[in-house]
């Protein structure tokens, strides 16, 4: 009988997400090599945390849970020899094929992936960090070493959205997209909106469930949704989208008390990813099609689809020229979610090192133009805004009177019970306008006596 290939993994970063990699591989190994055409080996895997034995005998009670279903689970495991404190094992096994960086963070993840695409080796990655930031030189150091570099394990774990862009959409023009793709922050506002329990309470009980960052400020700032918009816009523009293009805000600031005023009104908060394409202002000197990057958190009607993705759920809205509008929705953290996107890169990128083939996918090549950027408090939008003012004549009209100066016009007014008389909330939904307008008009505004906290507004989403 013909003997079978062997592709050999060297795996590196042993938390979360690599042992469910682990399990997957393991307990699914005989299908999965079949779909590669290559037995399927993790032949090293390498945490710092191995520098102390017991921590490799942990181990396999860690991995008994994940595969608990199989009886065998035993005989699946690795032998002690696979376990290495040292990098080295594997950069310098010329057997390895395929370097799987599950480290996180920036460096050294990035230099140890430069160096595996040098030795040549292919990488699958879960770094949106390095991947984000550092785009355009990876896909180089790629092509350079004819090796491919696998990501879809950096946006929405499990939610095969790098494969969708690349692949199923690739016969489209992509005009927008929506996305919510922070599990942390999501769960936070989902919490707060049932009137579970307050930020503090909700970030906690999210880092508990273990899908918040080591650090949960890129979680609650944005950053870690900006990230993975970089990524996905890099992929439709095919251009190096950077996280400084993308203008961020998280949810630090985001009250109970506007979550439940929008509910009243029929919108659910989330916080946003968007890209938006914006023509040109006409007579403009570059009449090149515009395109804004935001993070934000926004409201959006609560009958829309992406109103009912709560929980650490994540989806992503694309809007496309022939395929049509379409969400793909699931987990977007967790062990297994993650794995699942990685080992689904593992086949593939097994299965074309046995093909021999040195096609680069059409993604693999930045070669368009940047699109022209445009600062996102350009794109028009509706608004809620939420004044606290002075309950006597004359206030609303001055405000409103403020707003028109700016060519806000307001769609509807509520007035709420006040904390007293003298500080009551004004809630105005406002029709079109550009936040560059509404942050000039509310400056104004705020400076007013009879207006006594800060102003606070929100866009509604028109999706
Ligand atoms: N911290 C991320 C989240 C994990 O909360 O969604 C997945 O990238």
């Amino acid at each position: 009988m013909k003997k079978q290939k062997i592709i050999n993994i060297g795996l590196a970063g042993y938390g979360t997400v690599g042992r469910g990699v682990m399990s997957l591989l393991l307990s699914r190994n005989d299908d999965l090599s079949v779909r590669a055409g290559a037995k399927l080996r993790v032949k090293r895997i390498c945490d710092t945390t191995f520098k102390n034995k017991s921590s490799i005998k942990a181990l396999s009670p860690a991995i008994k849970g994940l595969l608990k279903k199989n009886k065998n689970y035993r005989a699946l495991l690795p032998e002690a020899k696979v376990y290495t404190p040292n990098i080295e094992d594997i950069f310098s096994d010329p057997e390895i094929d395929i370097f799987v960086e599950l480290i996180g963070g920036y460096q050294p993840a990035k230099r140890l992936i430069l160096l595996a695409l040098e030795r040549g080796m292919d990488v699958v990655t879960a770094n949106k960090n390095v991947l984000a930031k550092d785009f355009n030189e990876l896909l180089a150091a790629a092509a350079k070493n004819k090796r491919r570099i696998y990501f879809e394990a950096s946006v929405g774990a499990g939610i095969p959205i790098i494969a969708a862009i690349n692949e199923g959409f690739c016969a489209n023009k992509i005009y927008g997209l929506a996305g919510i793709l922070n599990g942390t922050t999501n769960y936070i506002l989902s919490n707060m909106s049932e009137g579970k329990a307050d930020f503090d309470e909700s970030l906690k009980k999210a880092q508990g469930l273990g899908f918040a960052e080591a650090d949960p400020t890129l979680d609650i700032t944005g950053q870690d949704s900006a990230s993975k918009l970089a990524i996905l816009s890099s992929l439709i523009f095919k251009s190096h989208i950077k996280p400084e293009d993308i203008y961020v805000e998280g949810i630090e600031k985001v009250l109970p008390f506007d979550i439940a005023l929008g509910k009243e009104f029929g919108y659910t908060m989330k916080l946003f990813t968007l890209m938006e394409k914006v023509k040109p202002i006409p007579g403009s000197a570059d009449m090149s099609e515009g395109a804004a990057f935001q993070v934000v958190p926004a409201f959006i009607k609560s009958s829309h689809p992406l109103a009912s993705v709560s929980g650490a759920f994540n989806a992503i809205y694309i809007k496309s020229d022939a395929a049509g509008e379409q969400m793909l929705y699931g987990p977007g953290a967790g062990s297994l979610p993650a794995a699942s996107a990685v080992v689904s890169d593992i086949v593939y990128s097994a299965r074309h090192i046995m093909e021999k083939s040195v096609r680069h996918m059409p993604f693999f090549e930045l070669r368009n133009k940047a699109p022209r950027i445009v600062d996102a408090r350009n794109v028009e939008s509706c608004f809620y805004i939420r004044f606290t003012a002075e309950d006597r004549p004359g206030v609303l009209a001055r405000i409103a009177d403020i707003l028109s100066n700016y060519g806000i016009s307001v769609a509807s007014v509520v007035q709420k019970d006040g904390f007293s008389p003298k500080a009551v909330p004004i809630v105005m939904l406002t029709h079109e306008a550009s936040t560059g307008n509404i942050i000039n008009a509310l400056s104004e505004i705020d400076s007013l006596n009879m207006v006594k906290k800060k102003t606070v507004f929100y866009r509604l989403l028109d999706i």
